[in-house]
């Protein structure tokens, strides 16, 4: 536990001193979890109640009978156009699209008329953390009952070109694109920074705070790290390769053992647009390589055409072609992709503090970023994943080691400069066996220095091209890694693997890759009369570290948990016994709750979306090697078998995984956050109502979804990414 820094802290010592007692080790593990945790409802919750900003009214009721983790009735699977959770749980409304973020800024009208998108919370909120605060508004690690929530904003919904939702009558869907509409959406990617606070028992968010601040493509980011200064990042808008605006598709995040803000910037790639004539216009040199296995090979179109706003630099810039005469790319935007696809680190407490791009991570379309335990005197592990298909998992490892003082420092950035601007990055190579390695990506390694597909220049390099330098090592394709979670009890490392269309038993070019233990199922799922090939429901990878700890160089893996639907086929599909309260498609956010240990699983899914909308389950894992080993044999088309090795972990029970929400139409439910207490839960619903047609805007009996205006929340029909938290009606802790 983290020493509380507030005034308001005594009040919630008495369970804090108790858990530190029980010790948070035994305390998570298996069979331990349950009688433990009710322990601490009976005994240790009685003694905290009211907060810092209101009187105690209520004081929690003891529970009874005793607290048991995943003690909720499952909720059922859903196409209903609303939240749903377990009978006892309450969800509302806190912050959606569009909502005021200071006191001047008129409130949202959602008829797409709307302005002054810098001062509203952006749209399709995604990743998020809640940083608690005092009651005299300073940092803090203890307090329930004041915060902010730092989140993603990651894109908007689109038909073709525009972000429909956000324009009057569905935005201009051929190209130019009027420079306002550009600059609306452009205003409506990246983070967002907002107090929230519980009064006299419910919570709300503050537009007037202070700390509300908003971060999109005209903030200035530095670069931070070895590829700073580097001529790969060298543009017009920087030519000493420093900085670049804005942080563009931002999705999973993480929180640092100092108390910042981390966002993965994820497919940035697709809003840049590359010439049909570029390849040459570069003499075919090693960037032509870069660009295309990032995905913009030449002739690339951009994602919404912001690059024909106008003539002004920041519409330019997101043209990527060469266009100038110069050497080193300080009069284009040639270089403008490198300064894209990082771990960003903000210091959400203070807006005087510069943002940075830790490019020592590596450059990729980054998820979450999630540390190992902190071992005092050990480095730091910091662990990614790629999510795009056949795409790697990442470790970095810090130069500095850790001192447990560094928790409270006072200046944050500058404490992630000492421990993520400088160290190893890894790539994964899972093994058949269950064993695996992680492979360093230095431009030492013969591997990466003598690569045929690119020539690395210096380490710089190897970091821009994180992928090639993977490649380079033979790293281990997998299906879609999403998000990544440290599982507080074991320190294990769990990887969610959303579903991958390109694993195939005998793969077709190279964008498809066979089966392997680590991604062993190749099989079809229908949905309707349409045939999903390939691994469609994705699965839950963990990782155990070898006894070094976060240096270690080789792991143990299993499968924690397979997606599929109950009926399938329990040999070759539902591996994992999943029944109808369990059972789910395309894994996404994940995260372990630091209160109960609960691992909270989101999804984001299209596969199993004719039977119910995307969900979220609570589950309590075992650990590596808890389940047993398979082999899953695949007939080709010569009459041989291929037989793949893989291990699943102990099969899902009642007791051990359950459905605990399912979101509205067309939403994906994504970001989790949550008071120290356990006992509010922050959840982003993201773009519900995707799929409705910008020819359908006047008329929202045609809308495929109006939360959150069905649910009483704002103005107008047309749906809205949003906040919800969820809390406990007996005032217990959420998950049990
Ligand atoms: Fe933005 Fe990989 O989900
Ligand atoms: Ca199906
Ligand atoms: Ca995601
Ligand atoms: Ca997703």
């Amino acid at each position: 536990m983290n020493k509380p820094t507030d005034l308001v802290s005594s009040n919630e010592h008495f369970s804090t001193v108790l858990e530190a007692r029980l010790s948070r080790r035994s305390l998570l593990r298996g069979g331990a979890a349950t009688a433990a945790s009710a322990l601490l409802g009976a005994i240790g919750l009685s003694g905290c109640g009211g907060s810092d900003n209101e009187p105690v009214t209520a004081p929690p009721v003891a529970t009874n009978p005793p607290e048991k983790l995943l003690g909720f009735s499952a909720v059922s699977k859903s196409l209903a156009d609303a939240v749903v959770v377990p009978a006892g749980y309450t969800a509302s409304v806190l912050y959606a699209l569009g909502d005021p973020l200071t006191a001047n800024t008129a409130a949202f009208k959602n008829d797409g008329t709307d302005t002054d998108m810098e001062n509203r919370a952006g749209d399709h909120h995604d990743g998020m953390e809640f940083f608690p605060l005092s009651a005299t508004g300073t940092a803090s690690t203890s307090a329930n009952d004041r915060g902010l929530l730092a989140m993603n904003h990651e894109a908007t919904t689109d038909e073709k070109l525009s972000s429909h939702f956000v324009h009057p009558n569905g935005g201009t869907q051929s190209l130019p694109r009027p420079a306002a509409e550009v600059d609306k959406e452009m205003a409506l990617h990246g983070l967002s920074v907002v107090e929230v606070r519980r009064n006299a028992g419910k919570w709300e968010y503050l537009k007037e705070s202070s700390f509300n601040r908003r971060v999109h493509q005209q903030t200035d980011v530095e670069l931070s790290g070895p590829v700073r200064g580097n001529a790969l990042v060298v543009t017009k808008y920087s030519t000493n390769g420093t900085k670049i605006r804005g942080t563009l598709n931002n999705c999973g995040t993480g929180r640092t053992p100092w108390n910042t803000y981390l966002s993965g910037e994820e497919n940035w790639s697709n809003y840049f647009i590359r010439g049909a004539q570029d390849n040459a216009a570069r003499g075919n040199d090693k960037s032509v390589t870069s660009l295309n296995r990032y995905g913009r090979s030449q002739g690339a179109a951009s994602r919404h055409g912001w690059e024909t706003g106008g003539t002004e630099d920041k519409y330019a810039r997101w043209d990527i072609s060469k266009k100038g005469a110069s050497v080193d790319g300080s009069d284009d935007y040639r270089n403008e992709m490198n300064g894209m696809g990082y771990i960003v680190e903000m210091d959400a407490y203070d807006k005087s503090k510069s943002i940075k791009k830790r490019t020592a991570l590596g450059r990729f379309a980054h998820e979450s970023a999630v540390f190992g335990k902190p071992v005092a005197g050990q480095p730091l592990a910091v662990y990614m994943g790629d999510d795009s298909r056949n795409e790697y998992i990442f470790k970095f490892v810090s130069s500095a080691v850790w001192s447990a003082a560094d928790a409270t420092a006072a200046d944050r950035i500058a404490t992630g400069d000492k421990y993520l601007d400088s160290g190893k990055l890894y790539v994964a190579k899972f093994a058949a066996d269950g064993s695996g390695q992680w492979i360093e990506l230095s431009i030492s390694n013969q591997a990466i220095a003598s690569y045929a597909g690119y020539k690395f220049a210096d380490q710089a390099d190897v970091l821009v091209n994180a992928r090639l330098a993977g490649d380079a090592v033979g790293a281990t394709r997998m299906d879609r890694p999403e998000w990544c979670s440290v599982h507080p009890g074991t320190g294990e490392i769990y990887f969610t693997l959303t579903n991958n269309s390109n694993r195939r038993v005998e793969p077709s070019g190279s964008s498809q890759a066979a089966p392997d233990g680590a991604n062993p199922r190749v099989y079809t799922d229908m949905k309707g009369s349409s045939a999903q090939q390939g691994n469609p429901n994705g699965h839950v990878v963990r990782v155990k570290e070898g006894a070094a700890g976060s240096t270690a160089t080789g792991f143990t893996w299993d499968v924690y948990l397979f997606g599929a639907e109950a009926g399938a086929d329990a040999s070759k599909v539902n591996l994992s016994g999943l029944t109808a309260d369990q059972d789910f498609s395309s894994p996404d956010g994940l995260a372990f709750s630091t209160s109960t240990g609960i691992c909270w699983i989101q999804t984001d899914d299209g596969a199993y979306t004719d039977v119910t909308n995307c969900m979220m389950l609570a589950g309590v894992p075992g650990q590596v090697g808890d389940g047993k080993k398979l082999t899953l044999s695949y007939p080709r088309a010569d009459g041989s078998t291929l037989a793949v090795d893989s291990y699943v972990g102990k099969a899902a029970t009642a007791d051990t995984l359950k459905r605990f929400l399912v979101g509205p139409v067309g939403s994906e439910i994504t970001g989790i956050a949550e008071t120290p207490d356990g006992k509010a839960l922050f959840v982003n619903i993201q773009h519900p109502g995707e799929n409705t047609a910008s020819g359908n805007l006047a008329d929202p009996a045609k809308y495929t979804s109006q939360w959150p205006s069905n649910a009483g929340y704002g103005a107008g029909k047309r749906p809205r990414s949003a906040t919800i938290v969820i809390t406990k009606n007996d005032g217990g802790r959420i998950g049990t």
